[in-house]
């Protein structure tokens, strides 16, 4: 995980870095650091702790310096201090580096190198690698790239990487492996940025590169930047991106909380997810990379789909989507599981790999394995150029914008909207869904930003249930079918943004187990909608209200049963049932939001926790 943003160039480098570093906290938060070199004198300021806390230490500081970088780290090797922050020196002092990654065979590298007298203040993997190449450097008397470059071949792990020498201050080198790093380039290559994605620098250029794996960039003043591959050394020319994101998505534009804001996008970013796909006034869906693959999709085995977390949680939804509306069988595997499992892929499988980052270790592993395997591979994601988008045979972005609140909210639904298109689609065609339906659920569809809407406007009232149940040691979550992985998804929000124990079950499954938790103190959410398995959901609130536990009832509009028995009810508009997770997910979201804001949690950067998990 962690964040660099770094800049070369005339402006003054300090003020670009540290915001820069204050939009990529998402990628980590333990501790932050930045170098600053002015001609030849460089200074370097780290501390644990978060940007605003290294902002005020800079505060008495010399900012000086055309050339910055600078990082925000979550922790892996060693605990979060000052001396485990980056950037780092290598022991001559002449060489620094910022690293994104883990390299994984540092211990014997630093073996090595204690061996021939290296000495090491901190306990990182990335400590040694600047060692590692200023040893490189010095045996074989060559410039920091190749010294840069031979390092890297020996290195195992994952790496994103930025490196200067202090007695060059017009160039730094970039590497990449594993972890993603965006190259900001400036006019007539009068400056450039180095930066985990693009949000550093989008109001200063629009031109970026992102480095492919194994591959190395020298960047120099005035100079055309050079690419070439870490192994055989071959020349890359890099495509140059034109970057489309603005600063407003990425502020907070009024809200509290990014997680706020973004809740309250989720209209217009599931408008986004199907404008174009759904063409509701025609009765159909286009999905390009659906169409040019169509046989793969209609004469698939089963598909496979591949996700962590939230993203797998849209996989599960998914599931029952492709199951009900296409009658293709589905498995949802996490994807760190699948990727150690040796799983049975045939090459008639299609696999779905989802994603919000793109970035995600153990889903772009198990995307590799599955390719490895003959499998086609498409993707759903919505960092637009992310790893994921470029190692998947072909996919659809859900245009969700930039998701910066820690937990993940408007990429869920956006992600279910995608691939509710894609089954809806594929049912049609393969003749599982009637013109009719087909033309009833686009409908159906198109109507869904404005309930949405309708269930935001709920907002007060969730915020009144939250007061009652902020302090609650547990809670449950419980719902049948198609809201049964939105049962997960509620207590996943719960338990990461307010740390209270949080468990989602298959409504029924309540009495194989669970059932043994509720007394009078025990919260349990329940969905339950009017489509889908209402009769068994009411039977198990029944159970639950018998055992005195507090009931919170997802409901459709103008239920008056559950409303008897609940202690409180948050209605939803109706739906389709395979729809209901893009509505009944919302109060879900509202519920956890409040309930941590009240306990005092830091909401859009929860502890221990990062946004991007580029690490498994
Ligand atoms: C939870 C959350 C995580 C992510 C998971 C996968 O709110 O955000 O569980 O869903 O880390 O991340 P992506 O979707 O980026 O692969």
């Amino acid at each position: 995980m962690c964040g660099i943003a770094g800049y070369l160039g005339f402006r003054k480098a300090y003020p670009i870095v540290i915001n820069g570093l204050q939009r990529l906290e998402y990628r980590g938060y333990d501790s932050a650091g930045v170098v600053l070199l002015d001609g030849n004198e460089m200074s370097l300021y780290k501390t644990k702790g978060k940007v605003s806390d290294l902002k005020k230490i800079m505060k008495q500081k010399n900012i000086d310096g055309n050339l910055a970088l600078g990082h925000t780290r979550w922790a892996t090797h060693g605990v979060p201090n000052d001396e485990n922050s980056h950037p780092h020196l290598s022991n001559s002092g002449k060489l620094v580096i910022v690293h994104n990654g883990i390299i994984e065979n540092y211990d014997t590298i630093k073996k090595e190198l204690i061996i021939r007298g290296y000495t090491f203040k901190s306990d990182t993997d990335t400590e040694v690698l600047i060692n590692l190449i200023e040893e490189v450097k010095i045996k074989n008397k060559c410039k920091l790239g190749e010294a840069v470059q031979m390092a890297l071949s020996n290195v195992v792990g994952a790496y994103a990487i930025a490196v200067f020498d202090i007695s060059k201050p017009d160039e730094i080198i970039v590497a990449k492996l594993g972890s993603p790093i965006a190259i900001g380039i400036g006019e007539n290559n009068s400056e450039f940025f180095v930066a985990s994605d693009a949000s550093p620098f989008i109001e200063y250029t629009r031109n970026a590169i992102y480095l492919e794996d194994e591959e190395l960039a020298i960047i120099k003043l005035g100079k055309e930047i050079r690419v070439r591959k870490i192994q055989d050394n071959a020349i890359v020319e890099p495509d140059i991106h034109q970057l489309k994101l603005n600063l407003e998505q990425i502020e907070k534009g009024g809200y509290d909380h990014f997680m706020l804001k973004e809740i309250h996008e989720q209209p217009d970013a599931i408008l986004d997810a199907y404008r174009g796909r759904l063409l509701a006034s025609k009765g159909i869906i286009k999905m390009g990379s659906v169409d040019n693959n169509i046989a793969r999709f209609l004469n698939a085995n089963r598909i496979v789909i591949v996700a962590c977390g939230t993203s797998w949680h849209a996989g599960l939804v998914a599931e029952y989507l492709f199951e009900d509306l296409a009658r293709i069988s589905v498995e949802v595997e996490y994807a760190s599981e699948f990727r150690y499992r040796n799983p049975i892929i045939n090459k008639n499988d299609v696999v779905i790999a989802i994603s919000q980052s793109g970035e995600t270790a153990d889903t772009l592993a198990a995307i590799k394995l599955a390719k490895s395997k003959g499998a086609f591979v498409f993707g759903v994601c919505n960092v637009v150029g992310s790893s994921i988008a470029r190692e998947t045979d072909t996919g659809a972005y859900t245009h969700a914008g930039p998701e910066i609140g820690v937990a993940s909210t408007k990429a869920f639904t956006t992600q279910i909207t995608v691939l509710a298109l894609m089954a809806l689609k594929l049912g049609n065609l393969k003749g599982e869904l009637s013109n009719s339906r087909y033309h009833h659920y686009i409908h159906e569809m198109s109507l869904i930003p404005g309930k949405v809407e309708e269930v935001l406007k709920m907002d007060t009232e969730i915020e009144k249930i939250a007061a009652i149940y902020k302090d609650a040691p547990n809670c449950l979550y419980l719902g049948r079918g198609f809201n049964f992985p939105v049962a997960l998804e509620g207590a996943l929000k719960l338990k990461e943004i307010s740390y209270i124990h949080a468990e989602g079950y298959p409504a029924a499954e309540m009495k194989h187990g669970p059932i043994a938790l509720i007394d009078e103190h025990m919260p349990v959410i329940v969905i339950a909608t009017r489509k889908g398995h209402y009769d068994k959901v009411v039977s198990n609130i029944q159970e639950i209200k018998a055992r005195h536990g507090k009931i919170i009832a997802i409901v459709t509009k103008g239920d008056t049963i559950v409303r008897e028995m609940a202690d409180h009810v948050i209605e939803i508009p109706e739906t389709e049932e395979a729809f209901t997770p893009l509505l009944s997910t919302i109060p879900l979201q509202l519920l956890s939001y409040y309930i941590a804001v009240m306990r005092g949690c830091n909401v859009d950067q929860p502890r221990n926790l990062a946004k991007s998990v580029t690490v498994e």
